[in-house]
């Protein structure tokens, strides 16, 4: 049996038991992690920050994942590029910071030197008939999608963006995000698979224990309705909350605001969805641990707290998460197959200013003990995945998403039809296998 028939049969397997957690593989094994890669990091757009990290011409940030390095960079005023970070003389890495402001890219390897469009402008004694029109920088599939950037790595057509996230446009419109400018920004090194991350990221059924401070600002009825998002609750659980949510957006509606809750169809390429509902009726304004003001300038289309927040997925591993006076940004990337890197951004009004409109420190608190504590747990899940004790284990009413988030790795992950049965013996299910 050859690596490709071993890893479909290992896929079909997984589909026998739907409610069960996956095989081990699918969470160690650098096999497996290459499948995960090709097929869906490089055929789903990206959220890798926004526009405002680098609002001057020349600054950029760099993306790694996987074995890739990109560099996300302002080109001008009104264009903002990617590029992999790789010379095109011998292959050098470019930028070596993280994050930086440049006029030119020089390659610290020879001094090949790159316009910020990617173009070769300076190679020293190369020899006659080079011709450096050839020699450009490789870009990236770029889409600034209301100041959020996206990226498309695959090598092909990428999808089409506005009929895959158009309707997300009111829940980004409403609050601004466009707009918006970056209060803070924190990463997250989580040593754990990217499916641990997300699978954590989809379900409240941990909250009760890990959260303290996420459960306090919830009702139960609301974290057990949507505590992580729309789908992660039962049915049961949403109609009980269904009294509170139309409450709310009778009285929004009234407001001028937005509402609505977007689903994803069953079969969804990306798994997006978006929602509004209230953060708590007992009078929280936004999503802050006392339910204070995070900031004194609201965004976007708010005129007055209206109590509620705004949710967009775009796919399992980019989100924003708003209230009515800030927002945050999610993106969690895969490094290898036991290490994911977190990221957040927190956004606010383009023109509240530090310590007179926001205090960093309260605007970030909640969701910063949140995804501490979250590193925590799934990296201590990690640890007892790897052990030859892991069996995959039965999913609660309260993880519903993450059966669908299941199903929908599956689909994209592929299985040749016909293949059948557990591969589990004829795949290496170690770290490096
Ligand atoms: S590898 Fe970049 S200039 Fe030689
Ligand atoms: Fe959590």
């Amino acid at each position: 049996m050859n690596g490709t028939e071993c890893m479909d049969r290992l896929i079909a397997g997984q589909r026998e038991n739907p409610g069960m957690t996956l095989d081990q593989a699918f969470y160690v094994s650098s096999r497996v992690f290459e499948r995960d890669v090709e097929r869906i990091f490089r055929q789903q757009w990206i959220l890798v920050g926004h526009v405002s990290r680098i609002a001057g011409t020349g600054q950029y940030f760099l993306l790694e994942i996987a074995n890739e390095s990109i560099i996300v960079i302002r080109q001008s005023e009104s264009v903002v590029s990617a590029f992999y970070n790789v010379c095109r003389h011998r292959g050098s890495r470019i930028c070596l910071q993280p994050e930086g402001r440049r006029r030119m890219l020089t390659c610290p390897y020879h001094s090949w030197t790159y316009g910020l469009d990617g173009a070769l402008k300076v190679a020293r004694t190369m020899p006659e008939g080079f011709d450096p029109s050839q020699y450009a920088l490789t870009p990236c599939q770029v889409r600034v999608h209301h100041g959020l950037i996206f990226l498309y790595l695959g090598s092909g057509q990428a999808p089409d963006f506005d009929s895959l996230y158009g309707e997300t446009v009111p829940y980004l419109a409403q609050q601004g995000i466009a707009e918006a400018k970056t209060a803070a920004r924190t990463d997250y090194p989580n040593a754990a698979n990217w499916k641990l991350v997300v699978e954590n990221f989809i379900e409240c059924y941990h909250c009760a224990a890990a959260h303290p401070e996420y459960t306090s600002v919830h009702s139960e009825e609301k974290l057990k309705a949507f505590g992580a998002g729309p789908g992660s609750g039962s049915q049961e659980d949403v109609d009980r909350f269904q009294v509170v949510q139309e409450a709310w957006e009778q009285r929004t509606r009234e407001s001028g605001n937005f509402v609505g809750i977007l689903e994803p169809e069953h079969d969804a390429f990306a798994m997006h969805q978006a929602a509004r509902f209230p953060i708590n009726e007992n009078g929280w304004l936004s999503e802050t641990i006392d339910g204070t003001a995070a900031c004194n300038r609201l965004m976007g289309a708010f005129q007055e707290h209206d109590g509620g927040q705004t949710a967009v997925s775009f796919n399992p591993f980019s989100y924003v998460l708003a209230s009515n006076d800030y927002a945050v940004v999610f993106r969690f990337t895969p490094r290898d197959p036991l290490n994911t890197d977190i990221e957040l951004t927190w956004l606010v009004h383009p023109d509240a200013e530090a310590e007179k409109d926001y205090e960093v420190a309260h605007l970030t608190r909640l969701w910063h003990v949140t995804t501490e504590q979250d590193k925590t747990i799934t990296e201590n899940n990690q640890l007892g995945v790897l052990s030859s004790a892991y069996r995959p284990g039965p999913y609660s009413s309260r993880e519903a998403r993450n059966i669908r988030f299941k199903h929908w790795y599956l689909d994209h992950l592929g299985a040749s039809p016909g293949s059948s049965g557990p591969g589990s013996v004829a795949c290496s299910s170690s770290p490096t296998g």
